[in-house]
């Protein structure tokens, strides 16, 4: 950063902010310091250790780390620990030396106006969360049903003061408040607590609802969750939109408490659950590590956060947690983030916060049987199959197997075989000789990157080919072609759906299929029609090889459809915020995933 680009007024600010900032009190304020000798030693919070080697110099008022080289003085401490540029960085220890930043003097004029518009969404935001608060210890008759669900929920009084819950108890009395202590209309309905009606009247967007903040790191409110009390189809919580200041997938729900923690304690892991009450329920239990993600996927920035306070995630969802692709996918983004990832079995139908509940113990009986996420996958498939069947016994071990094939190393797979071994009765031996067996291009539920698109590859170039074969098989008229309908192909190649549509209006019609006609509808040079009419030279289309192959690439895209709707409906559940969708997601994906394994059977 060049000085000389600074005019006078904001050198001068700067020099001053310089010396009144202690670079030890800023420091000890994000990790703990020891002193020893002449500096002050922490455990780096830029790369993981476990002794110290980032050292504070207070005379000369700077930090360097001794195990990987990152150094600076105050501003850039807190550029790097907060994710900030250096006008951020420089926000954030004015505010702390109770100093204004002169205007004008370096923003632009489109981030002045941006941080002017921030500075007013966020008094209001802050306020609005005390208009809620007061409202619950106010007296009013409205507010009893608030406290008798705090009440009946088991939170205790300090719990709820703690999280700040407060409640909304009509939907004028908030948008009425904030206009008489001054807020323009504008900043209002910018700051999302508000929202305008047809009739341009302002309503409180958390109308009639217990109302649960939501703090950012800075101890800023920037949203709210509000949760209706009585039973709803839709929107049993609802959240502030995203605004300036809000972005539902950049937050973490009680991250601000676990930032205190880490300045009281080192953090060894922290689990992630999805609702707010979860969190509470929790950190009142006295698992003070845990953050909630709000009921939406996973994403990167929520990664990258974590990963400043912990090197380790515990996953601790719900119990109908599918841990499939969806839900795999966002455990990827923490892996990609260089978090290590455990999945925290639930008894099934539970959340955190039922366990919790019950006792602490309880809960911490779950986390003590917390597994990587492939040993979680096996265990959460496990619950699909009675295995007092044999019938069902083959099918998972089928099943298992194509995940035990997708683990990273050989010990692995051997660990997980050895367990298999012990849930089946089946012999280490015939369990390894099968999972040689298994097919690289079996549908792998775990990506790796890589592999991942040559199987796409091979997927989609089989799929091809039993498309051409049944099309062909139906345009030449074999005889085993005649019971299945073109009309049930999943088909996305403009020329295969040109020939079913045609084949199929024949069929409708009751005339005749002649292949020739086709060339009125596509080009005869077209490549893909041309594989298709080869198929009719020599005998391809006849005989028992022939009609077993034709059954096979029905089976084959029978199967591919049901794979895409599974990947579909997974990527729908990871989508879903209410209970009841993911209840009736989940109802389609076990349908699929039965009538994907009858497909297997066959
Ligand atoms: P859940 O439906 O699992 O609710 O949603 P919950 O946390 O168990 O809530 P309680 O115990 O009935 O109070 C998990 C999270 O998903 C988000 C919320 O953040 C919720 O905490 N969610 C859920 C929504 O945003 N909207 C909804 O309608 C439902
Ligand atoms: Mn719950």
């Amino acid at each position: 950063m060049n000085d000389g680009r600074f005019d006078n007024e904001f050198s001068a600010f700067l020099r001053t902010l310089k010396q009144k900032t202690d670079i030890v009190e800023v420091i000890k304020s994000y990790v703990a310091l020891d002193r020893k000798g002449g500096n002050y030693w922490a455990c780096c919070p830029f790369h993981h250790e476990k002794t110290p080697s980032f050292a504070v110099n207070e005379g000369e008022q700077f930090y360097h780390c001794f195990g990987c080289q990152e150094s600076g003085d105050a501003i850039k401490f807190v550029q790097e620990i907060e994710s900030t540029d250096f006008m951020g960085a420089v926000r954030i220890l004015a505010a702390r030396a109770k100093m204004t930043v002169p205007e004008g003097s370096f923003d632009s004029e489109e981030a002045a106006r941006k941080r002017k518009k921030r500075d007013a969404i966020v008094k209001i935001v802050l306020d609005t969360a005390r208009f809620y608060l007061a409202n619950l210890y106010s007296g009013d008759k409205r507010a009893e049903v608030y406290l008798k669900y705090i009440q009946g929920r088991g939170l205790a009084p300090t719990t709820v003061k703690k999280f700040g819950l407060g409640a909304s108890l009509d939907y004028n009395a908030l948008p009425d408040y904030l206009l008489k202590k001054g807020y323009s209309r504008e900043d209002m309905l910018d700051s999302g607590v508000v929202a305008e009606n047809d009739k341009g009247r302002l309503y409180d967007q958390q109308g009639e609802r217990l109302v649960f903040p939501i703090i950012n790191a800075f101890d800023e409110v920037v949203g709210f969750s509000g949760r209706k009390l009585e039973k709803v189809k839709f929107g049993k919580y609802k959240n502030t939109p995203g605004t300036l200041l809000f972005d539902k997938s950049k937050t973490l729900y009680n991250i601000n408490l676990l930032k205190k923690l880490k300045r009281e304690q080192p953090i060894n892991e922290v689990i992630f659950v999805e609702g707010q009450m979860d969190a509470i329920s929790l950190y009142q239990a006295g698992f003070k590590n845990v953050v909630a993600t709000m009921g939406t996927a996973l994403t990167r920035e929520q990664a990258r956060l974590i990963k400043r306070y912990t090197d380790n995630v515990l996953i601790s969802y719900d119990g109908d947690f599918a841990g499939q692709n969806a839900d795999v996918r966002g455990l990827d983004i923490l892996k990609e983030a260089g978090l290590s990832v455990r999945v925290v079995p639930m008894p099934e139908g539970k959340d955190p916060d039922d366990v919790a509940r019950e006792s602490a113990e309880a809960y911490q009986a779950c986390l003590d049987k917390a597994m990587p996420v492939i040993d979680y996958r096996l265990h959460a498939l496990e619950r699909n199959f009675d295995l007092s069947l044999t019938a069902e016994k083959r099918q998972f071990i089928a099943e298992a197997l194509k995940i035990v094939k997708t683990a990273e190393s050989e010990s692995v797979k051997e660990e997980l075989l050895k367990k298999l071994r012990d849930r089946t009765g089946i012999t280490y031996h015939a369990l390894e000789r099968d999972l040689q067996n298994v097919k690289k291009d079996a549908p792998a539920e775990v990506e790796l990157p890589k592999e991942k698109i040559s199987e796409a590859a091979t997927g989609t170039d089989k799929k091809r080919k039993a498309t051409r074969f049944i099309l062909a098989a139906k345009l030449f008229s074999a005889p085993y072609a005649s019971k299945v309908s073109v009309e049930e192909l999943p088909l996305k190649d403009e020329t295969h759906i040109v020939i079913a549509h045609y084949i199929a209006e024949c069929e409708r019609k009751g005339e005749r299929i002649r292949p020739s006609e086709l060339f009125e509808l596509l080009d005869e040079k077209c490549p893909e029609f041309n594989a298709i009419l080869d198929l009719n030279y020599g005998d391809k289309l006849t005989g028992e090889i022939a009609e077993r192959f034709f059954l096979d690439s029905v089976n084959t895209l029978q199967k591919e459809a049901i794979e895409e709707e599974i990947t579909r409906l997974n990527g729908k559940y990871a989508q879903a915020t209410q209970e009841e969708e993911r209840k009736q997601i989940a109802k389609q994906l076990s349908e699929c995933i039965k009538k994907r394994n009858a497909l297997k059977k066959n």
